[in-house]
Protein backbone atom coordinates (compact mmCIF):
# COMPACT_ATOMS: atom_id res chain seq x y z
CA UNK A 1 0.00 0.00 0.00
CA UNK A 2 1.75 3.23 -0.67
CA UNK A 3 0.96 5.79 1.27
CA UNK A 4 0.00 8.62 -0.87
CA UNK A 5 1.32 12.13 -0.34
CA UNK A 6 -0.55 14.75 -1.27
CA UNK A 7 1.85 16.26 -3.25
CA UNK A 8 1.50 14.51 -6.61
CA UNK A 9 5.07 14.85 -7.82
CA UNK A 10 5.78 12.33 -4.65
CA UNK A 11 2.83 9.67 -6.00
CA UNK A 12 4.52 9.45 -9.41
CA UNK A 13 7.61 7.84 -8.12
CA UNK A 14 5.85 4.57 -6.36
CA UNK A 15 4.93 3.80 -9.59
CA UNK A 16 8.34 3.21 -11.35
CA UNK A 17 9.61 1.45 -8.38
CA UNK A 18 6.92 -1.90 -8.99
CA UNK A 19 7.44 -2.03 -12.94
CA UNK A 20 11.17 -2.72 -12.54
CA UNK A 21 11.09 -5.59 -9.83
CA UNK A 22 7.71 -8.02 -10.51
CA UNK A 23 5.04 -8.57 -13.11
CA UNK A 24 2.59 -6.65 -13.90
CA UNK A 25 -0.24 -6.80 -11.81
CA UNK A 26 -3.80 -6.77 -12.18
CA UNK A 27 -5.35 -3.09 -12.98
CA UNK A 28 -5.96 -1.30 -9.85
CA UNK A 29 -9.01 0.22 -8.54
CA UNK A 30 -9.98 3.42 -9.95
CA UNK A 31 -8.24 5.91 -7.22
CA UNK A 32 -9.96 8.21 -5.05
CA UNK A 33 -10.28 11.72 -6.13
CA UNK A 34 -7.60 13.73 -5.32
CA UNK A 35 -7.42 16.51 -3.55
CA UNK A 36 -8.22 20.03 -5.06
CA UNK A 37 -5.63 21.41 -6.74
CA UNK A 38 -3.59 24.77 -5.97
CA UNK A 39 -5.61 28.06 -6.45
CA UNK A 40 -4.88 29.08 -9.97
CA UNK A 41 -3.29 32.58 -11.20
CA UNK A 42 -5.00 35.44 -11.13
CA UNK A 43 -7.20 36.20 -14.26
CA UNK A 44 -6.72 39.12 -16.78
CA UNK A 45 -8.99 41.85 -16.02
CA UNK A 46 -12.17 42.25 -17.28
CA UNK A 47 -14.36 44.84 -18.91
CA UNK A 48 -15.85 47.90 -16.65
CA UNK A 49 -19.10 47.38 -15.52
CA UNK A 50 -22.24 49.37 -16.24
CA UNK A 51 -22.83 52.50 -14.44
CA UNK A 52 -24.90 51.68 -11.19
CA UNK A 53 -28.35 53.71 -10.41
CA UNK A 54 -28.18 56.74 -8.51
CA UNK A 55 -28.27 56.29 -4.93
CA UNK A 56 -30.39 57.67 -2.89
CA UNK A 57 -30.13 60.94 -1.15
CA UNK A 58 -27.63 60.43 2.03
CA UNK A 59 -28.68 62.01 5.41
CA UNK A 60 -27.60 65.41 5.97
CA UNK A 61 -24.40 65.67 7.40
CA UNK A 62 -22.48 67.65 10.48
CA UNK A 63 -22.89 71.54 10.23
CA UNK A 64 -19.55 72.49 8.49
CA UNK A 65 -16.67 74.57 10.06
CA UNK A 66 -17.49 78.50 11.28
CA UNK A 67 -16.45 80.08 7.23
CA UNK A 68 -14.79 83.78 7.12
CA UNK A 69 -16.40 86.71 7.58
CA UNK A 70 -18.28 88.39 4.02
CA UNK A 71 -18.17 91.12 2.80
CA UNK A 72 -20.18 94.37 4.15
CA UNK A 73 -23.59 94.50 2.78
CA UNK A 74 -24.91 97.31 1.85
CA UNK A 75 -26.66 99.83 4.31
CA UNK A 76 -30.47 99.66 4.94
CA UNK A 77 -33.33 102.46 4.56
CA UNK A 78 -33.43 104.17 8.34
CA UNK A 79 -36.11 102.13 9.84
CA UNK A 80 -39.32 104.15 11.61
CA UNK A 81 -38.57 105.81 14.44
CA UNK A 82 -39.79 103.20 17.40
CA UNK A 83 -42.14 104.01 19.94
CA UNK A 84 -40.90 105.29 23.48
CA UNK A 85 -40.24 102.90 25.95
CA UNK A 86 -41.39 102.31 29.00
CA UNK A 87 -39.21 103.71 31.39
CA UNK A 88 -37.47 101.09 33.25
CA UNK A 89 -36.13 100.89 36.69
CA UNK A 90 -33.09 99.14 36.04
CA UNK A 91 -29.48 100.60 36.02
CA UNK A 92 -28.79 102.33 32.95
CA UNK A 93 -26.10 100.61 30.77
CA UNK A 94 -22.99 101.92 29.44
CA UNK A 95 -22.89 104.62 26.90
CA UNK A 96 -22.83 102.61 23.60
CA UNK A 97 -20.21 103.68 20.69
CA UNK A 98 -21.20 106.42 18.42
CA UNK A 99 -23.02 104.95 15.61
CA UNK A 100 -22.99 105.87 12.12
CA UNK A 101 -24.49 108.58 10.67
CA UNK A 102 -27.78 108.10 8.85
CA UNK A 103 -28.24 108.69 5.59
CA UNK A 104 -30.27 112.18 4.66
CA UNK A 105 -34.00 112.55 5.80
CA UNK A 106 -36.86 113.46 4.03
CA UNK A 107 -36.98 117.19 2.29
CA UNK A 108 -37.88 119.50 5.19
CA UNK A 109 -41.30 122.19 4.19
CA UNK A 110 -40.11 125.74 3.10
CA UNK A 111 -38.16 127.83 5.37
CA UNK A 112 -39.18 131.29 6.43
CA UNK A 113 -37.85 134.13 4.34
CA UNK A 114 -34.86 135.08 5.06
CA UNK A 115 -33.29 139.11 5.35
CA UNK A 116 -32.82 141.31 2.46
CA UNK A 117 -29.55 140.81 0.89
CA UNK A 118 -27.48 143.78 0.12
CA UNK A 119 -28.11 145.77 -2.98
CA UNK A 120 -26.50 144.57 -6.36
CA UNK A 121 -24.33 146.49 -8.20
CA UNK A 122 -26.31 149.26 -10.44
CA UNK A 123 -27.35 147.84 -13.51
CA UNK A 124 -26.41 149.02 -16.99
CA UNK A 125 -28.76 152.20 -17.82
CA UNK A 126 -32.08 151.28 -19.40
CA UNK A 127 -33.49 152.84 -22.44
CA UNK A 128 -35.83 156.17 -22.31
CA UNK A 129 -39.13 155.88 -21.00
CA UNK A 130 -42.17 157.87 -22.46
CA UNK A 131 -42.76 160.94 -21.89
CA UNK A 132 -45.09 161.30 -19.06
CA UNK A 133 -48.01 163.37 -19.03
CA UNK A 134 -48.27 167.07 -17.73
CA UNK A 135 -48.18 167.30 -14.00
CA UNK A 136 -50.11 169.85 -12.07
CA UNK A 137 -49.29 172.75 -11.53
CA UNK A 138 -46.60 173.91 -9.15
CA UNK A 139 -47.17 175.94 -5.76
CA UNK A 140 -46.38 179.61 -6.49
CA UNK A 141 -42.79 180.10 -6.00
CA UNK A 142 -41.18 182.63 -2.74
CA UNK A 143 -40.76 186.72 -3.76
CA UNK A 144 -37.48 186.69 -5.58
CA UNK A 145 -35.36 188.99 -4.38
CA UNK A 146 -35.00 192.86 -5.66
CA UNK A 147 -33.60 193.60 -8.88
CA UNK A 148 -30.44 195.70 -9.05
CA UNK A 149 -31.30 199.44 -10.29
CA UNK A 150 -32.58 199.34 -13.72
CA UNK A 151 -31.36 202.60 -16.31
CA UNK A 152 -33.28 205.21 -15.68
CA UNK A 153 -35.95 205.50 -17.95
CA UNK A 154 -36.27 209.50 -19.77
CA UNK A 155 -39.85 209.63 -21.57
CA UNK A 156 -39.75 211.73 -24.49
CA UNK A 157 -42.20 214.71 -24.05
CA UNK A 158 -43.93 216.78 -26.61
CA UNK A 159 -47.07 218.25 -26.55
CA UNK A 160 -48.84 221.67 -27.19
CA UNK A 161 -52.51 223.00 -26.43
CA UNK A 162 -52.84 226.91 -27.75
CA UNK A 163 -55.78 229.16 -28.42
CA UNK A 164 -56.46 232.20 -30.11
CA UNK A 165 -56.75 235.17 -28.62
CA UNK A 166 -60.19 237.42 -29.54
CA UNK A 167 -58.18 239.92 -31.15
CA UNK A 168 -56.68 237.73 -33.26
CA UNK A 169 -59.42 236.78 -35.21
CA UNK A 170 -59.90 236.25 -38.79
CA UNK A 171 -56.05 236.08 -39.36
CA UNK A 172 -54.71 237.19 -42.64
CA UNK A 173 -54.85 234.18 -44.70
CA UNK A 174 -51.67 232.81 -46.68
CA UNK A 175 -49.74 233.18 -42.72
CA UNK A 176 -49.69 230.53 -39.60
CA UNK A 177 -52.70 231.63 -37.84
CA UNK A 178 -51.37 233.15 -34.22
CA UNK A 179 -52.32 231.17 -31.50
CA UNK A 180 -51.04 233.38 -28.91
CA UNK A 181 -52.82 232.15 -26.16
CA UNK A 182 -51.02 229.31 -24.51
CA UNK A 183 -52.86 226.75 -22.84
CA UNK A 184 -50.17 223.94 -22.73
CA UNK A 185 -46.34 224.31 -23.84
CA UNK A 186 -44.34 222.89 -20.51
CA UNK A 187 -41.99 221.35 -23.27
CA UNK A 188 -41.64 224.66 -25.84
CA UNK A 189 -41.77 222.78 -28.55
CA UNK A 190 -44.55 225.57 -29.96
CA UNK A 191 -42.82 228.29 -30.72
CA UNK A 192 -45.18 231.08 -30.11
CA UNK A 193 -42.83 233.81 -32.24
CA UNK A 194 -43.17 231.96 -35.40
CA UNK A 195 -46.53 230.48 -34.48
CA UNK A 196 -45.20 227.00 -35.38
CA UNK A 197 -44.94 223.53 -33.99
CA UNK A 198 -41.12 222.41 -34.13
CA UNK A 199 -40.64 218.48 -33.95
CA UNK A 200 -38.05 217.94 -31.26
CA UNK A 201 -38.51 214.05 -31.44
CA UNK A 202 -39.13 212.01 -34.31
CA UNK A 203 -42.63 209.58 -33.95
CA UNK A 204 -45.54 209.37 -34.63
CA UNK A 205 -48.23 212.65 -33.44
CA UNK A 206 -51.71 213.53 -33.29
CA UNK A 207 -52.83 216.57 -34.20
CA UNK A 208 -56.62 217.96 -34.00
CA UNK A 209 -58.33 221.32 -34.13
CA UNK A 210 -61.83 222.66 -33.50
CA UNK A 211 -62.30 226.44 -35.07
CA UNK A 212 -65.26 228.27 -33.94
CA UNK A 213 -66.65 229.88 -37.38
CA UNK A 214 -68.50 232.92 -37.52
CA UNK A 215 -69.64 235.66 -40.48
CA UNK A 216 -67.32 234.48 -43.11
CA UNK A 217 -66.90 231.08 -44.29
CA UNK A 218 -63.42 229.20 -43.71
CA UNK A 219 -61.20 227.36 -45.36
CA UNK A 220 -58.29 225.77 -43.61
CA UNK A 221 -55.48 223.29 -43.61
CA UNK A 222 -52.93 222.16 -41.44
CA UNK A 223 -49.46 222.56 -43.02
CA UNK A 224 -46.22 220.72 -42.61
CA UNK A 225 -42.99 222.28 -43.77
CA UNK A 226 -45.71 224.09 -45.89
CA UNK A 227 -47.36 220.88 -47.29
CA UNK A 228 -51.19 220.77 -46.73
CA UNK A 229 -52.45 217.45 -44.87
CA UNK A 230 -55.53 218.32 -43.29
CA UNK A 231 -58.17 220.75 -45.29
CA UNK A 232 -61.24 221.83 -43.61
CA UNK A 233 -63.89 223.70 -45.24
CA UNK A 234 -67.09 225.70 -43.51
CA UNK A 235 -69.05 228.37 -45.28
CA UNK A 236 -71.49 229.78 -43.04
CA UNK A 237 -72.78 233.64 -43.52
CA UNK A 238 -73.99 235.85 -40.78
CA UNK A 239 -74.40 235.46 -37.24
CA UNK A 240 -74.74 231.65 -37.47
CA UNK A 241 -71.88 230.11 -35.02
CA UNK A 242 -70.14 226.67 -36.12
CA UNK A 243 -67.23 224.45 -34.94
CA UNK A 244 -64.62 223.05 -38.11
CA UNK A 245 -62.69 220.59 -37.08
CA UNK A 246 -60.17 217.63 -38.23
CA UNK A 247 -57.54 215.65 -36.22
CA UNK A 248 -54.91 213.21 -37.77
CA UNK A 249 -51.86 211.20 -36.70
CA UNK A 250 -48.83 212.44 -38.34
CA UNK A 251 -45.59 210.71 -38.52
CA UNK A 252 -42.61 213.56 -37.91
CA UNK A 253 -39.20 213.77 -38.08
CA UNK A 254 -36.75 215.74 -36.37
CA UNK A 255 -37.15 219.28 -37.26
CA UNK A 256 -40.18 219.48 -39.05
CA UNK A 257 -42.75 221.92 -38.69
CA UNK A 258 -46.08 221.93 -38.38
CA UNK A 259 -48.47 225.06 -38.15
CA UNK A 260 -52.17 225.81 -39.13
CA UNK A 261 -53.41 228.27 -42.43
CA UNK A 262 -56.58 229.74 -43.92
CA UNK A 263 -57.01 229.94 -47.28
CA UNK A 264 -58.11 232.93 -49.82
CA UNK A 265 -60.12 235.28 -48.01
CA UNK A 266 -62.05 232.16 -46.56
CA UNK A 267 -60.75 232.92 -42.82
CA UNK A 268 -63.71 232.50 -40.97
CA UNK A 269 -62.01 231.97 -37.83
CA UNK A 270 -63.57 233.42 -34.75
CA UNK A 271 -62.55 233.61 -30.86
CA UNK A 272 -64.47 235.48 -28.01
CA UNK A 273 -64.75 235.58 -24.37
CA UNK A 274 -67.29 232.37 -24.71
CA UNK A 275 -65.90 230.69 -28.42
CA UNK A 276 -62.74 229.27 -27.97
CA UNK A 277 -60.49 228.13 -31.35
CA UNK A 278 -57.85 225.79 -30.13
CA UNK A 279 -55.28 223.82 -31.66
CA UNK A 280 -53.35 220.87 -30.04
CA UNK A 281 -50.96 218.24 -30.69
CA UNK A 282 -48.82 216.12 -28.81
CA UNK A 283 -46.20 212.81 -29.35
CA UNK A 284 -48.25 209.91 -29.17
CA UNK A 285 -45.02 207.72 -29.57
CA UNK A 286 -41.43 208.11 -30.27
CA UNK A 287 -39.28 206.19 -33.00
CA UNK A 288 -36.88 203.89 -30.83
CA UNK A 289 -33.48 205.46 -30.68
CA UNK A 290 -29.89 204.45 -29.36
CA UNK A 291 -30.06 206.86 -26.73
C1 LIG B 1 -20.87 56.22 -16.98
O1 LIG B 1 -20.49 57.47 -16.27
C2 LIG B 1 -19.38 58.12 -16.80
C3 LIG B 1 -19.10 59.34 -15.87
O2 LIG B 1 -20.24 60.06 -15.55
C4 LIG B 1 -19.71 58.47 -18.21
O3 LIG B 1 -18.62 59.18 -18.78
C5 LIG B 1 -20.07 57.28 -19.04
O4 LIG B 1 -20.44 57.58 -20.35
C6 LIG B 1 -21.16 56.44 -18.43
N1 LIG B 1 -21.46 55.30 -19.16
C7 LIG B 1 -22.67 54.86 -19.52
C8 LIG B 1 -22.76 53.61 -20.31
O5 LIG B 1 -23.66 55.55 -19.19
C1 LIG C 1 -16.71 96.29 7.45
O1 LIG C 1 -17.17 97.27 8.43
C2 LIG C 1 -16.33 97.36 9.59
C3 LIG C 1 -17.00 98.39 10.53
O2 LIG C 1 -17.24 99.60 9.86
C4 LIG C 1 -14.94 97.78 9.17
O3 LIG C 1 -14.12 97.89 10.29
C5 LIG C 1 -14.38 96.81 8.17
O4 LIG C 1 -13.12 97.24 7.71
C6 LIG C 1 -15.29 96.63 6.99
N1 LIG C 1 -14.82 95.68 6.05
C7 LIG C 1 -14.79 95.81 4.74
C8 LIG C 1 -14.25 94.72 3.92
O5 LIG C 1 -15.20 96.88 4.23
C1 LIG D 1 -38.01 226.31 -34.19
O1 LIG D 1 -37.31 226.06 -35.41
C2 LIG D 1 -36.79 227.18 -36.06
C3 LIG D 1 -36.18 226.72 -37.35
O2 LIG D 1 -35.24 225.74 -37.12
C4 LIG D 1 -35.86 227.90 -35.12
O3 LIG D 1 -35.42 229.09 -35.76
C5 LIG D 1 -36.50 228.23 -33.81
O4 LIG D 1 -35.68 228.82 -32.87
C6 LIG D 1 -37.12 227.04 -33.22
N1 LIG D 1 -37.86 227.38 -32.03
C7 LIG D 1 -37.71 226.74 -30.88
C8 LIG D 1 -38.56 227.20 -29.76
O5 LIG D 1 -36.89 225.88 -30.77
C1 LIG E 1 -39.16 235.19 -29.47
O1 LIG E 1 -38.56 236.42 -29.92
C2 LIG E 1 -38.02 237.20 -28.90
C3 LIG E 1 -37.51 238.49 -29.47
O2 LIG E 1 -36.91 238.30 -30.69
C4 LIG E 1 -36.94 236.44 -28.15
O3 LIG E 1 -36.43 237.19 -27.11
C5 LIG E 1 -37.53 235.13 -27.62
O4 LIG E 1 -36.52 234.35 -27.01
C6 LIG E 1 -38.16 234.36 -28.75
N1 LIG E 1 -38.81 233.23 -28.18
C7 LIG E 1 -38.62 232.04 -28.69
C8 LIG E 1 -39.38 230.99 -28.01
O5 LIG E 1 -37.87 231.84 -29.60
Amino acid sequence: IVSCQVNDIFLECHYSLFMSVGEQGLRGDKGDIGPPGLKGDPGDTGEPGQNGTKGEAGEPGMPGLMGPGGYNGTKGEKGEKGEMGESSTVDKGEKGDKGEPGPPGPKGTKGEKGDLGQPGPPGQRGMHGMKGIRGVKGLRGQRGVKGSKGEPFIQKRSAFSVGLFPSRSFPPPGQPVRFDKIIYNEEGHWDSNISKFNCTYGGVYVFSYYITVRNRPLRAALLVNGIRKLRTRDSLYGQDIDQASNMALIRLSTGDQVWLETVRDWNGVYSSSEDDSTFSGFLLFADATKD
